[in-house]
């Protein structure tokens, strides 16, 4: 009997995912909870010809040398920024990745942050935790309302226009957005404006950020962005976090300049529990929790699972982020 190829899981993934690599593969799955380091990770990949992998794993040129039998990465996130796809391309090596499944629970996410950071939901349930809930105040804790609000999107793509849609369907948001490319059909639906980055900045009450993580994309958001933000501004990362300048965010939400934010997601991951951020009364900080609904979960594993499999038996990959490879 021939033996079945070898794989390396990064991390435990829902059974689903596991159940459907199972009859096709010999899978180690690493089952710490935590990533395993760099230099593990180039070694239990040694004989791999598949890779499930995490945002949180550093798949690049080393990885690549490390695993001369390596015929798909399966990245088990939309994102990809932690996959050196270039180098991946240029070994004939596919790469996969989960876009679709993760919309709705993202969206809600931002959705969720846009709230929390407008009606001061950290600084209130803290300050009731703390003692400092002394009675019912008239001008205790006063937020914004996003009702007939104007919605800033950073990123027109699937994300974007379902926080857009929800929020201009549910609270009469109104719909500004810059993104590289237009979108007329989006445009139509919810009466949206594309605008440039400069008018977005000045003209949204509330911003979410949607877009990749990219050379253009890094410290997007610095202190001459929020200089031209809203004093009454609210501002929502649930991207990557090297989009944000951390340092000018925090120097702007101390100094006022905007008035509150919301991260899903930080530089680095975690963000260590001393950092000012946490502390800030005007922000709120999630630990990159965006996706994570059963639901989601389970069919970021299935896509994932059906990527490596695909890899592996020389099929088109249901979601690959470099289809070059694909049409060698
Ligand atoms: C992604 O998929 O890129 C998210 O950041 C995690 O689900």
């Amino acid at each position: 009997m021939p033996t079945k190829p070898r794989v390396l899981v990064t991390r435990r993934i829902p059974a689903v995912g596991l159940e459907l690599i199972a009859p096709h593969c010999d899978a180690d799955v690493w089952t710490d909870p935590l990533p395993p380091p760099d230099a593990v990770l180039r070694d239990r990949v040694r004989d791999c010809e598949g890779l499930i992998s995490l945002l949180t794993d550093r798949v690049d040129e080393g990885l690549f040398a490390a695993a001369p039998k390596l015929k798909v990465v399966s990245n088990f996130a939309v994102g990809f920024n932690n996959v050196d796809t270039a180098a991946a391309t240029r070994r004939g090596i596919r790469v996969g990745n989960t876009p679709g499944v993760l919309t709705e629970a993202t969206a809600d996410m931002a959705i969720t942050l846009l709230f929390a950071a407008a009606r001061r939901l950290g600084e209130s349930t803290r300050d009731a935790l703390e003692g400092r809930w002394k009675t019912w105040d008239p001008l205790g804790w006063l937020g914004h309302d996003l009702s007939g609000r104007t919605l800033g999107i950073v990123g027109m793509g699937r994300i974007g226009y379902s926080v857009a849609r929800k929020l201009h369907a549910g609270w009469g948001m109104k719909v500004l957005y810059s993104d590289q490319v237009a979108r007329p059909d989006v445009e139509k639906e919810l009466q949206a404006t594309k605008v440039d980055f400069d008018t977005l900045l000045r003209e949204s009450d509330f911003l979410s950020v949607h877009t990749d993580l990219n050379p253009q994309t890094k410290g997007l958001f610095s202190r001459n962005q929020y200089a031209k933000m809203k004093p009454t501004a609210v501002f929502v990362n649930t991207a990557r976090g090297p989009i944000v300048d951390q340092v000018a965010l925090a120097a702007a939400l101390r100094a006022k300049t905007i008035f509150a934010a919301g991260l899903d997601v930080t530089d680095p991951e975690p963000l260590p529990p001393d950092h000012e951020l946490y502390r800030l009364p005007n922000c709120v900080v999630a630990p990159h929790i965006a996706s994570a609904t059963v639901h989601t979960r389970n069919e970021m594993a299935r896509i994932c699972a059906e990527n490596l499999i695909a890899g592996l038996t020389g099929q088109p990959l249901p979601a690959c982020v470099n289809p070059e490879v694909q049409s060698r």
